[in-house]
């Protein structure tokens, strides 16, 4: 019996409830600014599909959206509720959906905030069916981090065959992915991580693996072809002389990249875009085994603020996920 029938069967809050819990954000600030609220059950409407949210998985967005960093960025009326990529069950679909019946297990990147929350109305078209094999949890830490690191991959404008491929911030959620898919690509792939981190990062394929703190990068100057930051700050500024003459840097972490290449050398920012087709094959992927997806710890919902928080001080290799079952 698969997550969805147990919980038709079992769990009386299959039923849809007229309320439930929303992690929101009341005003920009520390962990303290994030409250549990109540709030009233949305109703899907055309095109829109009304999801019981069982998992979600936390991102450095969430801190840095509750601090404010961002706030130019993402335009939020607070409250609002936090959270970019959860897995579920279809609770009812809105007028003119089709393909999505209530009860099937469901899986996405919202593409915006909304997922700590017990009752989501999202767009179908957004909603990838969750592969038998996974859990929820297992499912909720995927579409961010995969989707990211696929894009960052698709970033080179050459390729990776051969090429060197250097990936800082190998142990979080999108260099897990990012690691595999540049090795599937044939590249050489060097990777940072800290001292605890080592061993996982060349578990995933990373050919050599460099201690952040306690190694230096002087080695590989004028050696990469393409640096994936995940990390930002001074990582750049260090990273711009490690570059090959046609090589490429592409951030994620740092929206003014660009602006601070010196004279010479190319650099992008990249944010994640949705792709259902490429996230439902993903999660294929990791539904065999053909994928790792490394999750750091499960948490509770009531234990988001917190888990939020260590996303942001420092944690385990690979994804923070609530399962709001617990
Ligand atoms: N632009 C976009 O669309 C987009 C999408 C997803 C994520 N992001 C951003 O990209 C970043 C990475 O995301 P994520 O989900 O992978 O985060 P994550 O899971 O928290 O991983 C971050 C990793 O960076 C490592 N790290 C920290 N400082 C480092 C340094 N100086 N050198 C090398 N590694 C270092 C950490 O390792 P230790 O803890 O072992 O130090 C941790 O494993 C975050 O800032 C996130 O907000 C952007």
């Amino acid at each position: 019996m698969n997550t969805s029938d147990t919980l038709k069967r079992a769990d009386p809050t299959f039923e849809p409830q007229t309320h439930g819990r929303a992690l929101r954000l009341q005003a920009y600030g520390g962990p303290e600014s994030l409250t549990v609220d109540r709030v009233p059950t949305p109703e899907p409407g055309p095109g829109k599909v009304l999801v019981k949210v069982t998992a979600a998985a936390v991102n450095g967005l969430d801190w840095k959206i509750r601090e404010g960093n961002l706030r130019n960025i993402f335009k939020l009326e607070l409250p609002a509720t936090l959270g970019i990529e959860m897995a579920g069950i279809v609770l009812q679909t809105g007028p003119g959906v089709t393909g999505l019946m209530r009860g099937d297990r469901v899986m996405a990147a919202l593409g915006g905030c909304g997922a700590y929350t017990d009752h989501l109305v999202i767009d179908a078209e957004k909603l990838v069916p969750t592969p038998a094999e996974l859990s929820d949890v297992e499912a909720a830490a995927v579409p961010v981090a995969a989707m990211t690191a696929w894009h960052v991959i698709q970033a080179a404008d050459f390729g990776l065959s051969g090429r060197r491929v250097l990936i800082h911030g190998a142990a979080g959620g999108v260099g897990g992915f990012a690691v595999q898919f540049a090795k599937a690509a044939g590249a050489f792939v060097y990777a940072t991580a800290s001292t605890t981190s080592l061993a996982h990062v060349r578990a995933l394929g990373a050919d050599e693996v460099i201690d952040y703190r306690h190694q230096t990068l002087e080695h590989l100057a004028g050696h990469i072809d393409l640096v994936i930051d995940l990390v930002g700050g001074e990582v750049i500024d260090r990273s711009w002389m490690l570059l090959s003459p046609e090589g490429l840097l592409v951030s994620i972490a740092a929206p003014d990249v660009a602006s601070r290449a010196p004279q010479g050398r190319r650099g992008v920012f990249l944010s994640n875009k949705p792709d259902t087709p490429r996230l439902a094959a993903i999660a294929q992927q990791v539904a065999t085994g053909a994928l790792r997806s490394t999750i750091a710890e499960v948490v509770s919902f009531e234990d988001l603020p917190s888990a939020i928080e260590r996303n942001r001080t420092g944690h385990a290799p690979g994804k923070i996920v609530a399962d709001f079952t617990l």
